[in-house]
């Protein structure tokens, strides 16, 4: 199957063992130029805005109607998984090639740098949401694999998401005093590194006590990061989500630093059900079901664009940002298959 054979070919970038290609680097250049390639052997048009982001567009018959668009992320996280992102690019190609000419424009498009493993995330959505450097399209649907376990207990090959979690996202700096790590009395010490390792904790439990949230601290600077000197400052880095704004603040309490905030954002209830529509068509049942994952869609959603995300079923027991990351070949075929209908519903409909 030629979206696999794709997919491999992506992996492949950056070198082993997982999928290496941080936004901002050479392999996300790499991923971008393949991809361009890809879209022009399609007989698509390929363009790329001035924030990086790739386009291809198979232009219709009625060019001067809002476009429909469809895409994701090929950046990764550091031995990241073959599905995160990439999947939504290859598969969103292969629904667009599969369809052809419509009424409607519609194109394909890898955003730049979603995973912002250094920074805020989804800095090629951002770009082109703030500074409006395209017309916004009809429509926006990402494909993306759920990076959960849910789907497979409900046995479902597909969903359909509801909405997208509020986050907030920040550092935390612990100041304390340096000093020999033989000759000063653990009486008399102020470790930075003992203050953020009760931190972590306690953002762990008050993330435990509210329904739906999660806490977790992924980055962590030790300074002056010797062995035999006690840590005189530590920086490290808060990721906080939950299904609603509320309970992101209740945890966000606990947190002494500014953070920046994601509001919870919702699908759009019209594209939810053309989602749905395809799926009883296919005699599949509609699992609605809200990310905890941030995704581009959330973006352009925040943004006013009418956006819906299908989810494919992740194995593994949903375990995603790991090599071991895994979506059946056939659920990515019906995956495509759902996308394509609902793409041709949106692209063939010349009402706004
Ligand atoms: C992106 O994968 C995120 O939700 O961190
Ligand atoms: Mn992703
Ligand atoms: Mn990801």
């Amino acid at each position: 199957m030629r979206v696999l054979e794709r997919l491999d070919a992506l992996y492949a970038i950056g070198g082993g063992p997982g999928a290496n290609r941080l936004g901002g680097t050479p392999a996300e250049d790499e991923a971008h130029e393949l991809a361009a390639g890809w879209m022009r052997e399609g007989g698509l048009e390929v363009e790329v805005d001035p924030a990086g982001n790739l386009f291809g567009r198979l232009v219709g018959r009625r060019p001067e109607l809002p476009e429909v668009w469809t895409g994701s992320h090929l950046d990764s996280v550091p031995n990241g998984g073959r599905f995160d992102g990439a999947l939504g690019v290859v598969g969103g190609l292969e629904a667009v090639e599969r369809l052809g000419e419509r009424e409607r424009t519609l194109v394909v498009i890898a955003f730049r740098d979603e995973e912002g493993c250094t920074g805020p995330g989804c800095r090629g959505s951002r770009a082109l949401c703030s500074r409006r450097l395209e017309p916004m399209p009809a429509a926006f649907l990402e494909l993306h694999v759920e990076q959960g376990p849910r789907l497979a207990e409900a046995g479902a090959p597909l969903g359909v998401v509801t909405g997208i979690a509020a986050t907030a996202r920040g550092q935390v700096v612990f100041e304390g005093r340096e000093g020999h790590a033989g000759t000063t009395p653990m009486a008399g010490r102020d470790d930075a590194l003992v203050a953020a390792a009760e931190f972590v904790l306690q953002l762990r439990d008050a993330a435990a006590a509210v329904d739906g949230a999660v806490a977790t601290v992924g980055r962590l600077t030790v300074e002056p990061g010797a062995s035999n000197v006690i840590p005189a400052r530590v920086a490290l880095s808060v990721d906080l989500r939950a299904p609603d704004d509320d309970r992101v603040e209740q945890v966000s309490a606990l947190v002494p630093a500014e953070l920046s905030r994601g509001r919870a954002v919702a699908m759009s209830p019209g594209l939810r059900s053309a989602l749905v529509d395809e799926l009883n068509a296919r005699g599949l049942a509609a699992v609605e079901l809200a990310s905890g994952a941030g995704h581009d869609a959330g973006v352009l959603a925040a943004a006013g664009v009418p956006t819906a995300m299908l989810f494919v079923r992740s194995l593994n027991g949903g375990i995603s940002h790991s090599p071991d990351e895994l979506t059946a070949p056939e659920d990515v075929e019906l995956a495509v298959e759902v996308l394509t209908g609902a793409l041709d519903r949106l692209a063939s409909s010349v009402d706004d």
